[in-house]
């Protein structure tokens, strides 16, 4: 692919390359995740391959789960959403989003009483907006530098709109589980 600075700058020419904070996702699919600035701030610019089917379901995901998040503090936001952008013969869905300062729960995994219960609050927030997270990873999660305040990044596998019932309750109480189970971890791992 070509230079970060010019697929950066091809998308919005308000925007400025500061670093790429991943390229490839955990699958292996190129899936750009850039730094920027833009009017003083700093944001998230992310790029997925418009021809590979879960790319753009993860886009759509995203994007429609954004749209319903909006104005949740404990999501970082959709900015811009720039739909198909062509790089260097490829089409791309590039979105925008606010970037948390902080440190991903993969990077630095303490965690404390108030940012447990903050994520419970998060997820419990999602679900009656009628969205399921259904990827509660430590990469998924950002804690502030200081340990007072958490944010949900990626909302890119999550399910929107599904009808009320028994299953929805399952794959509601499913993200709580996965939630305890991923706090216990890292609460073992700080210990050990
Ligand atoms: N808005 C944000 N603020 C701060 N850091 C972020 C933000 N969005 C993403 N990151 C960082 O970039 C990493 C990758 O972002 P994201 O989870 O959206 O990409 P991904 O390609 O879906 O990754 P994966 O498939 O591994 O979950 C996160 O683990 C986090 O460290
Ligand atoms: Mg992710």
């Amino acid at each position: 692919m070509i230079d970060p600075r010019d697929v950066v700058a091809r998308i919005d020419g308000e925007l400025n390359f500061m670093s790429s904070i991943s390229l490839y996702t955990q699958e292996g699919v190129f899936r750009p995740i850039y730094k920027v600035g833009f009017n003083k701030g700093i944001y998230i610019l992310k790029l997925s391959n418009s021809s590979l089917e879960d790319e753009r379901k993860h886009y759509s995901r995203e994007v429609a789960a954004l749209q319903v998040a909006r104005g949740m503090d404990g999501v970082t936001q959709l900015v811009r959403d720039y739909d198909l952008v062509e790089i260097d013969s490829g089409k791309y869905y590039a979105i925008l989003k606010e970037y948390f300062v902080g440190r991903d729960l993969r990077q630095d995994g303490a965690t404390n009483p108030k940012i447990e219960d903050q994520l419970r609050q998060i997820i419990y927030d999602l679900h009656l907006r009628g969205i399921v997270h259904m990827d509660l990873w430590p990469q998924n999660i950002v804690v502030s530098h200081d340990r007072t305040a958490a944010k949900i990044v990626d909302l890119g596998k999550c399910l929107i709109n599904q009808k009320s019932g028994k299953r929805l309750d399952r794959l509601m109480q499913r993200d709580f589980d996965n939630l305890e189970c991923l706090l216990d971890r890292l609460r073992r791992n700080s210990t050990s």
